[in-house]
């Protein structure tokens, strides 16, 4: 007998926002290519300069402000109406929620929020594209970009965890599988998960079962999928 598809995870990365405009980190143009990690995404770089760190994020919340979410994303919400959906996404932009979806677990932190240094639960909505130097916590310190940085802890991986574990199908799009331990989620499905795997680069799963691979950009990839799970739907009745 087949298992009903029912709960769906989905874990995203860069890739799934690639076609909106905004850049991935280790495609050839990435953002890793024309930024140094060590200078930009460390706590070490923030407290060598956070000018440039500001500037680096100000940028890209401009950028994402301005992005819309593309035919993945809009996919993805649309699951919605059939499915209970959860979004896991290492991305900090929000066109996940710009698309409908109302689940979305962001590991890496979200860009359009400021944080406390001192206590990374006091975080603030910012009310435009800027972070600037003299905006301060209630402790009197700079606020920083509410954003995982390389060395940091991983945000609501426990909750993250939880859904990967209960889902019946899980979709991977537009990820390098290369950050852990976000990367280590997909390893904790049950044995009957379905699972499919959208990204125009080669991405090899040694040992994981039920996987289907989709060769393809996430615009095309993910209408593919849906339409398969819709149809488990309708074997169902
Ligand atoms: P990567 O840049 O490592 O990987 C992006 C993936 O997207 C690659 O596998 C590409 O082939 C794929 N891709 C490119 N265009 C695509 C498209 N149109 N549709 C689908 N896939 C496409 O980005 P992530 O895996 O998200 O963390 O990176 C993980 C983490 O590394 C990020 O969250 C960030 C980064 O350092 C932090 O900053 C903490």
């Amino acid at each position: 007998m087949k298992n009903k598809i029912q709960k769906i995870a989905i874990f995203s990365g860069a890739g799934v926002s690639a076609e909106s405009g905004l850049k991935t980190f280790r495609d050839h143009d990435g953002l890793w290519e024309e930024f140094s990690i060590y200078e930009v995404a460390t706590p070490e770089a923030w407290q060598e300069n956070p000018e440039k760190v500001l500037e680096f994020y100000n940028r890209r919340r401009k950028q994402i402000i301005e992005a819309i979410p593309n035919a993945a994303h809009i996919a993805i919400a649309a699951l919605e109406k059939h499915f209970e959906v959860s979004v896991i996404t290492q991305n900090i932009d929000n066109l996940h929620e710009k698309a409908g979806s109302t689940e979305v677990i962001h590991l890496h932190g979200e860009i359009s929020k400021s944080q406390s240094h001192i206590d990374p639960k006091e975080i603030y909505e910012l009310d435009g594209e800027l972070l600037s130097i003299g905006e301060k916590d209630s402790y009197g310190f700079q606020l920083r970009p509410h954003v995982v940085w390389f060395g940091e802890p991983v945000l609501q991986l426990e909750i993250a965890r939880q859904k990967v574990m209960e889902c019946d199908a899980l979709i991977i799009v537009g990820t390098s599988l290369n950050v852990y331990p976000a990367a280590s989620l997909i390893h904790l499905t049950k044995a009957t998960c379905l699972k499919f795997i959208i990204d125009p680069a080669q991405i090899t799963l040694d040992h994981v079962k039920n996987l289907k691979y989709i060769r393809a950009k996430a615009s095309e990839g993910l209408p593919i999928v849906v339409e398969r799970l819709m149809k488990s739907l309708i074997t169902e009745e």
